[in-house]
């Protein structure tokens, strides 16, 4: 079996082809560059730039895995959650080739997509383990109690970890997206050099919040001059780092615990943050679990993940109609 896997939910366009044993044979990603100039996405800017792009892409995923639509048996489409301008584009073209190729076609939850990238490099990995999903717009602790069953622990109440990355990248003037650029400053800083506060949420220890943590920064900032941000810019980024870090960790070890788990998996666009990579592997060694992540270009949104999800939904004879529509807060329990 071949999946065709298209995501379109953000900023990015992807089409893949992966096979039943999920080896991926071709995933090209085009990440739209118009927002740097903004400092953030603008939806309209977004699903503009996916109708030009998602042919394009389309065809560049067929020619380098040197296929074409007979060669696929159904195509698996992101649904949601996302912007709704740009993921129309991806279902709209993925429910138009199916209709017109006579292809089965299954709808996606991004989050079990980024979720499911994790499968593609590890076939080890099998439920039930822990699961962080940690993107732009989402931060979700999950117990997978099996292939597409899951137990929500907890989310964000207010920013996703992504969010607060890009926010804080934002304030000390790093551009946008600033995610990467703060992991970058922060290898050569200081972690110890300011402790930003680490939230608890009250009766919900699984629960995150990252907001609280921006405002910090902001007044730890306010009554410093200018200079003292541009002079120390490794520190204060290791610094804010190491508090999401901290978050981020107190919660997993938790879940673990409490579930009797020896298995954690992170996943989404700030897994591939260079400190929470290494920190969870060298706790992991400490504690005794096994932890998985996906490799750079599985960690931000690609049509590969996307693709896994369906590969593993339609061996469980699952398939959408051409009803099928997109949904901008699709939960993903
Ligand atoms: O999963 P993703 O590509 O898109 C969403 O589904 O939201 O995640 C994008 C997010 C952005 O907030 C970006 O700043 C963040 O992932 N990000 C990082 C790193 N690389 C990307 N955050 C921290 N460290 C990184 N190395
Ligand atoms: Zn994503």
């Amino acid at each position: 079996m071949i999946v065709l896997g298209v995501e379109t939910s953000c900023d990015e366009t992807s089409c893949a082809l992966i096979d039943d044993r999920l080896r991926v044979l071709s995933n090209p990603v085009y990440s739209q560059l118009e927002h740097q100039k903004y400092g953030g996405i603008v939806p309209e800017v977004a699903s503009r730039q996916q109708i030009k792009k998602i042919v394009p892409i389309y065809q560049e995923c067929l020619r380098s895995a040197g296929m074409t639509i007979d060669d696929v048996d159904a195509i698996a489409v992101t649904r949601g959650p996302g912007l709704i301008g740009s993921l129309l584009v991806g279902v709209n073209f993925a429910k138009g080739l199916a209709f017109a190729a006579g292809k089965k076609i299954i709808g996606i939850n991004h989050l079990e997509g980024h979720l499911s990238s994790n499968y593609l490099e590890h076939p080890d990995l099998k439920p039930p383990f822990i699961a962080l999903i940690i993107s732009g717009g989402h931060t979700l602790l999950v117990l997978v109690k099996d292939f597409c069953d899951y137990q929500l622990l907890g989310q964000t109440r207010d920013d996703a970890a992504g969010e607060a990355y890009d926010k804080v990248a934002k304030l000390l003037g790093l551009g946008y997206p600033g995610g990467v650029r703060v992991d970058k400053l922060a290898r050569a800083g200081n972690p110890e050099f300011h402790k930003f506060p680490r939230a608890v949420v009250k009766n919900d220890p699984y629960a995150f919040s990252f907001s609280g943590l921006k405002t910090s920064v902001v007044m730890y900032l306010r009554d410093l001059p200018e200079s003292f941000a541009e002079n120390n810019l490794d520190d204060i980024c290791a610094s804010f780092q190491e508090a999401v870090v901290d978050m981020l960790a107190e919660r997993c070890l938790r879940a673990l615990d409490e579930f009797k788990m020896d298995r954690l998996a992170i996943a989404g666009g700030v897994a591939a943050n260079t400190r929470i990579r290494e920190h969870f592997t060298q706790v992991a060694r400490k504690s005794g679990f096994n932890f998985y992540y996906p490799s750079l270009d599985l960690c931000t949104d690609n049509a590969a993940m996307i693709a896994a999800a369906g590969v593993i939904r339609l061996k469980r004879g699952e398939a959408s109609s051409l009803g099928l529509d997109a949904s901008a807060q699709l939960p993903l329990v």
